[in-house]
């Protein structure tokens, strides 16, 4: 491995050593060719982001040549006010040229805007034409009812102007036999040098680099603003769009959307706002936070694109979610195939927020039409996991045809690039020497072992200090003690005030060997009081605020409230800055550990359901029981906790909330909760009922049915939400099909049907539809009586009743599956950290 990725990496230092010295772009561009021409229009239309559009007529840098065309109006839409260049048109009956001169020979933006108005003289939605600029066919056999768009369309390309042309754009629109051609408007504004590649770009599968001829007609696929929103002409100096992402995500829950303050985003060398404007490198996407610690998968995003072209894929970034340089290590596929490798983007830009992007081209091979980019973590265990994309552009090339369509007249098969074209297009690739070569491939590599040996060096301190808290606590003292344990009294009553000391001595000094697990607030230990009593101490880390109230709420709420399926507050401990949280040691941990990631062996279904029964049992307590009801707010399989003989208690109030009084039906608060288990009500509403807490235990109910996590990014995409999946299944009535293997052969199927059910209800969509928690218990309660009733008669003549051993889909799960979710994914959540 670390030899195929030394090999990347020369291949990116390649590429990447040779794109700032050819990117050379000035900060604030004053584009010397601005043309901006109203088809068929009468005056001049201001669009307000600086662009000012032209009539077509009277115009002296633009001439159109034609024999038959008519300028058509929308007079409804032109008589108001309202400036519109989509109310008028210029429509051609016979083949047609608009010549621009420009001032300028290079790259230039081409756009062209279509919008077929209902007039009474040409039907223009039934228009079927081509377009070719410069000998380039852009459109050919375009027909605007075929793209399928309510509203107008604007085809963009990158076309050359070069000296043999005389600085000519010659755009000819050619009707189609019979019928008719139009154009709204037309822009021709200069690209600054060097915004496109024309050598040294990397091809993915990584290769020599290429160079992109001139002549190569670039038209914009998709120009994406990761994790932001849409971009309009006038936010983008260059009167570009940017469109969000959401609808490309394969799998929305792996990624996250963070924001930066745009006016602290950094441009230097050679990256300006042409490149792409503030606001798309101040959001990102990075990875979803999965609940496990050491997360690896990938965010993915696809696109539809033709087979047989290449395309220029642009990836923007900027690290604007790292505290710290050189932490935020990543990869990038493009098309499944490794197009960055250990990718370090505060290596290239030498600070946060700065901004930088790369080119690669790919081929779309026959019979794909796809692009897939992700980025994801490496397997190197010790940085921490995240990698994030802010904005991407997907530029199809035109072909060896000098063309952007495939079905070219006389071209009768679809063909890609023919041989001979292809290997000119090698030729041109392979730009240095053999012996250049080889030295580069030895500074690489040395290069390559020297980065490796700063990154860890740097990392490892960084690391070892996530993980052990601060020990500056030893100098206490226990003459400072507020009040002694009593280690007489009863040790049901409420929460003692205890010593440090005595936590400490109970804990023998927080010795490692006593940890039981490490939570969003701190660690838990396992203690002895000096009365004997086996204790779990929770000690949250001092300097986290929020820690502060949810120790303040805890001891609150435990205080008030006494029952057998709540996990009892023994006593706690707010001395010399130290928040302790003392509770009855709960021997057999908590309930996830028992359905998967660890070696625990299965519980039975009628363990599960007793399980499942005493944590409703508690929770029904909480919403009527005590004096105010009480919402938990985080309801999930590791705050349920099994004592030795499996008593289900609920654990964790940290997030509780006092619920609703009578003349009030909801408590408005900030949506807070665990990832997976939160009520989509609730989460729409901002508004908190105790029905939140009956949502979440209905995931429960599918994680104890399916032994899987409620969300697992690294399942395919239809099965990474377990609610999602398991109430598809629910729903065609047949949930057997996706339970745990483990159970086959003991379920009751009538059992499992109202157990499927009472799942299904709490997930309603709306709260209100949700059962309570008594209904609830009510409902497993049936459940285990079914099941129970049915072992009473259990024969092998009705053994049809039960759920065969083997689920139809388990052989089908393919070996990189069930290794991806029993290994990789499922062995961090031993490690049960609260939120
Ligand atoms: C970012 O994510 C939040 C919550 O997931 C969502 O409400 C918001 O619309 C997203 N913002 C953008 C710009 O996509
Ligand atoms: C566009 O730019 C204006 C300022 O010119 C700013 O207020 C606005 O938030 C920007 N919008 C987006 C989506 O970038
Ligand atoms: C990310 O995607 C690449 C290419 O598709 C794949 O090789 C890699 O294993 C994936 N990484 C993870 C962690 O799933």
């Amino acid at each position: 491995m670390g030899c195929l990725n030394g090999i990347s990496l020369i291949c990116i230092v390649l590429c990447v050593s040779s794109i700032p010295s050819v990117v050379f772009v000035y900060a604030s561009f004053l584009p010397q060719d601005q043309f901006f021409i109203d088809c068929g229009g009468s005056k001049a239309m201001e669009f307000g982001d600086g662009r000012v559009f032209q009539p077509d007529s009277g115009n002296p840098y633009v001439t159109l040549s034609s024999q038959g065309h008519t300028a058509v109006s929308d007079h409804e839409t032109s008589l108001s006010n309202h400036s519109n260049l989509y109310a008028s048109a210029q429509v051609f009956r016979e083949t047609s040229s608009y010549t621009v001169n420009t001032k300028q020979i290079g790259r230039h933006w081409l756009r062209l805007h279509f919008y077929p108005f209902e007039n009474p003289k040409f039907n223009l939605k039934s228009a079927v034409f081509s377009v070719v600029a410069n000998g380039i066919t852009l459109l050919h056999g375009f027909s605007f009812s075929e793209v399928g768009k309510t509203s107008h369309l604007v085809k963009e390309y990158v076309f050359e102007v070069d000296g043999t042309s005389s600085k000519k754009l010659v755009l000819t629109l050619s009707p189609w036999n019979g019928s008719i051609a139009f154009i709204n408007g037309i822009e021709v504004v200069s690209v600054p040098a060097g915004q496109f590649p024309s050598t040294k770009v990397m091809p993915v599968p990584l290769g020599p680099a290429v160079d992109v001829p001139k002549h190569v007609t670039f038209e914009t696929a998709y120009r994406i603003n990761m994790g932001g929103q849409h971009i309009t002409p006038k936010n983008d100096s260059l009167w570009r769009t940017w469109d969000p992402d959401h609808a490309f995500l394969v799998n929305a829950a792996a990624a996250r959307n963070v924001t930066a303050n745009p006016s602290r985003i950094k441009y230097s060398d050679g990256v300006s706002v042409e490149i792409a404007p503030n606001w798309v490198y101040a959001t990102a996407q990075e990875m979803a936070d999965a609940q496990v610690s050491n997360q690896k998968f990938n965010i993915s995003w696809a696109f539809e694109v033709e087979h047989g072209f290449s395309y220029l894929i642009r990836l923007h970034f900027c690290d604007i979610v790292s505290v710290a340089l050189n932490r935020l290590v990543f990869n990038v596929y493009i098309n499944q195939q490794s197009a960055l490798d250990y990718f370090d983007i505060s290596s290239r830009t030498m600070a946060l927020s700065a901004a930088y992007f790369i080119d690669f081209v790919t081929n779309i091979s026959m019979g794909s039409n796809r692009i897939l980019v992700q980025v994801g973590p490496p397997m190197l265990r010790d940085l921490p996991s995240n990698a994030i994309l802010n904005g991407l552009e997907i530029m199809k090339m035109s072909n060896h045809r000098d063309s952007l369509h495939a079905n070219l007249p006389g071209n009768h098969k679809m063909d890609t690039r023919s041989p001979a074209g292809k290997k000119k297009w090698m030729l041109l690739a392979i730009s240095s020497s053999a012996a250049g070569f080889v030295v580069l491939v030895l500074m690489s590599a040395a290069f390559y072992l020297y980065w490796r040996k700063i990154h860890q060096k740097k990392l490892k301190p960084q690391c070892s200090a996530w993980m052990s808290l601060p020990s500056h606590l030893g100098i206490s003292d226990s003459k400072v003690s507020i009040c002694s344990y009593d280690s007489t009294a009863h040790s049901l009553s409420l929460g003692r005030i205890l010593a440090f000391s005595e936590v400490r001595e109970a804990t023998k000094n927080f010795d490692k060997s006593l940890v039981l697990g490490v939570g969003g607030f701190g660690k838990v230990y396992r203690g002895v009081l000096e009365n004997g009593t086996v204790v779990a101490v929770k000690r949250g880390n001092p300097r986290s605020q929020q820690g502060l109230t949810e120790f303040r709420t805890e001891i609150d709420m435990l205080s008030k409230l006494r029952h057998r399926h709540l996990v009892s507050l023994i006593g706690y401990c707010e001395e010399l800055n130290e928040m302790i949280l003392v509770y009855e040691y709960m021997a057999k941990g908590p309930l996830r550990n028992h359905l998967y990631g660890s070696n625990l062996s299965p519980l039975s279904w009628k363990h599960r359901l007793e399980i499942c029964i005493g944590a409703a049992k508690g929770l029904h307590y909480l919403h009527t029981g005590a004096a105010e009801s009480i919402i938990h707010r985080d309801v999930k399989t590791t705050n349920i906790l099994l004592d030795e003989s499996l008593t289900a208690k609920v654990a964790d109030f940290g997030l509780s909330k006092l619920g609703p009084t009578l003349d009030q039906t909801h408590v408005s608060t900030a949506v807070k909760g665990s990832f997976g288990y939160l009520d989509p009500d609730y989460y729409r509403r901002q508004k908190l009922t105790e029905k939140s807490d009956v949502y979440s235990f209905g995931v429960v109910l599918l994680e104890v049915l399916c032994a899987r996590p409620p969300i697992n990014p690294a399942l395919p995409r239809e099965q990474v939400n377990i609610a999602e999946w398991a109430m598809s299944w629910q729903k065609k009535g047949r949930l057997e099909k996706i339970i745990d293997p483990h159970l086959g052969g003991h379920v009751n199927l009538e059992s499992l049907r109202k157990f499927g059910e009472t799942a299904e209800k709490c997930l309603a969509e709306y709260g209100v539809d949700r059962p309570t928690m008594g209904d609830v218990l009510w409902n497993l309660e049936y459940v285990l009586q079914l099941q129970e009733a049915s072992i009473q008669t259990v024969s092998s003549e009705n053994s049809a009743n039960y759920v065969p051993y083997t689920p139809e889909w388990l052989p089908q799960m393919s070996d990189q599956e069930s290794d991806a979710t029993s290994s990789a994914v499922f062995s961090e959540l031993l490690d049960p950290r609260g939120r």
